[in-house]
């Protein structure tokens, strides 16, 4: 096959939501229909169980599994998908906002009777500031929840989309009847047998028809061409292209769990979702045709054998093929590196490949080279970005437990920080360290990981901070910025990459800071 028909047929995504509203279960029921996996059950939930928030031994347990299932990959009508896994979890809100940098679009997943939650608005919201397409799926159709109308009102008010249905439920709950198909104008029935894999649909060209009282029942018929009419009227047609540039989000209903509207969606995605698309860098835009291989790294995974201090870089290729054994520029260290043993995943396998194409992620062994956002290129000295920090919600001073092992130390913060487990702020007046992270958990996972793969100790103490803000001077010598730096040198820090950042222990501190100091910016994102 040609490199350009490669990158055509492939479609990288992720899937994001609520927990518990599915994801896992959606996701596996569209593995069981590429064939990748024959049986329910085979995809285990990454999410942390219920009631184990703080076990970091079950965070433990997690890692192992969600090196398994960070890219599910499998082909359907010849398109080769792949699946960027994302944690539910809120404490792991971070890594699931880098792997949205590495997908080309996304699949929400909403619980009909939950409607929309707060990790979906955070997710889409960032979603959203990238133009990133998005498709809807409402779950559990087979369950009592919020009338369709209502909750389309809710994902444009709550979301900020622009929803237009590409199916509509028939009932709900103990009603539910099926899904009137738009997109392919059809019906489907539902059975509630959740054993079978594909429904039978029937087609229903004349919504007028007799035809259609005679499958659904005269009430529900009358109904839902009432509300299909209501649809029609309100919401906007169809754009594929408005759809690709992240303006147009379509909506479909369905139960995952029965496999119910899953096809549904499975075909229409594969006909909409974008390619890889070009992405911009600090130098210029690379577009994935070009002959010459670019990737970023979106996720270090540890290993889970401590002894082996390996780690597997996760790498979206953006332009060219990424082969094996071929020597590539790691931009930052400006090195060549080649990897002998590059893997590619399929369902829940990795295997050892020779070439990649864009689109593709490619897992790459490392053993302390990369850090999160690192650029490889065939040789073109270029970095990628997008890959900001966000501010932390906690902080902690961390201190070393055993003075013996302060090099041990310093080399596990160095590295665990540089897979983004968290973030490092040193104090400018006194040189401590303060540890940032996005929930509490991490600090449990830190200490253990420190411990046993390092063999370092340490402890925390408590420091109250409210927001890490980046600061950002246009005019470092004038008056105002020296007089910021002079009163406030006890909240200064400098972050991993030496940016100037802000500690503030309030929010109102922090506004009084911005009024005090007018040309002053203060950035929640290390990015700006
Ligand atoms: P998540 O990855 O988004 O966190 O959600 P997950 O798929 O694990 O689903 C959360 C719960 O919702 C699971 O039940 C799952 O079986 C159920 N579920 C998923 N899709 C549907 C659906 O279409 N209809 C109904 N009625 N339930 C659905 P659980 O009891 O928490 O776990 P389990 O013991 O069934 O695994």
């Amino acid at each position: 096959m040609k490199f350009i028909d490669e990158i055509g047929r492939r479609r990288t995504f992720g899937i994001i939501s609520h927990p518990d509203a599915g994801k896992t279960t959606l996701t596996e029921k569209l593995l069981l229909f590429g064939g990748a996996i024959q049986e329910a059950g085979a995809v285990k939930s990454n999410k942390v169980k219920k009631g184990a928030t703080s076990d970091f031994m079950e965070i433990e347990r997690q890692r192992g599994i969600s090196v398994a299932t960070s890219v599910l990959a499998f082909e359907y009508k010849d398109i080769k998908i792949n699946i960027l896994d994302t944690p539910g979890h809120k404490d792991f809100a971070e890594d699931t906002f880098r792997t949205l940098t590495a997908v080309d679009s996304v699949i929400v997943v909403i619980d009909v009777a939950k409607g929309v939650e707060e990790q979906t608005e955070k997710l889409v919201s960032v979603c959203r500031m990238r133009n990133i397409p998005m498709i809807v799926f409402i779950n559990k159709l087979d369950r009592e929840g919020k009338d369709a109308f209502e909750l389309l009102d809710e994902i444009e008010q709550k979301l900020g989309l622009t929803v237009t249905p590409l199916s509509f439920p028939i009932g709900m709950g103990y009603d539910f009847k099926g899904i009137y198909n738009i997109w392919e104008k059809n019906i489907n029935l539902f059975s509630g047998d959740n054993r079978k894999n594909i429904e039978e649909t029937i087609e229903i060209s004349d919504l007028s028809s007799m035809d259609l009282n005679d499958i659904i029942g005269d009430t529900a018929a009358d109904t839902l061409r009432e509300e299909l009419e209501l649809v029609e009227g309100i919401y906007p047609k169809f754009e594929k292209e408005q759809y690709q540039n992240g303006d147009l989000q379509p909506v479909f209903f369905g139960s995952a769990l029965n496999n119910f509207g899953v096809r549904e969606l499975l075909d229409c995605f594969v006909s909409i979702a974008p390619p890889p698309k070009p992405k911009e860098s600090d130098v210029r835009l690379v577009h994935p045709e070009e002959k010459d291989f670019t990737g970023f790294v979106f996720k270090i995974h540890a290993n889970m054998d401590p002894k082996h201090r390996d780690r597997l870089a996760f790498i979206k290729i953006v332009s060219g093929t990424f082969e094996r054994n071929v020597p590539y520029l790691h931009t930052r260290h400006n090195k060549k590196l080649k990897f002998s043993s590059p893997n590619a995943f399929f369902a829940e396998k990795k295997e050892i490949v020779d070439i990649s194409y864009p689109g593709d992620i490619v897992g790459l062994h490392d053993t302390g080279n990369f850090k999160i956002g690192d650029t490889l290129t065939k040789g073109e000295v270029l970095h990628y970005k997008g890959i900001p920090s966000f501010s932390p919600e906690h902080f902690r001073y961390i201190n070393n437990a055993d003075p013996m092992k302060s090099k041990q130390l310093a080399k596990g913060i160095d590295q665990l920080m540089d897979e983004g487990v968290a973030q490092l702020f040193t104090l400018e007046l006194n040189g401590r360290k303060v540890i940032g992270t996005v929930g509490a958990l991490q600090y449990e996972v830190i200490q253990y990981r420190l411990e046993h793969e390092y063999g370092a100790k340490c402890t925390y103490e408590n420091l109250n901070v409210f927001k890490a803000c980046w600061v950002e001077a246009k005019d470092q010598d004038n008056d105002e910025f020296k007089d910021f730096k002079r009163v406030k040198s006890k909240f200064l820090a400098k972050d991993k990459q030496g940016q100037l950042v802000f500690l503030a222990d309030s929010s109102f501190s922090l506004q009084m800071t911005q009024q005090k100091y007018p040309s002053i910016e203060f950035h929640f994102t290390s990015e700006f």
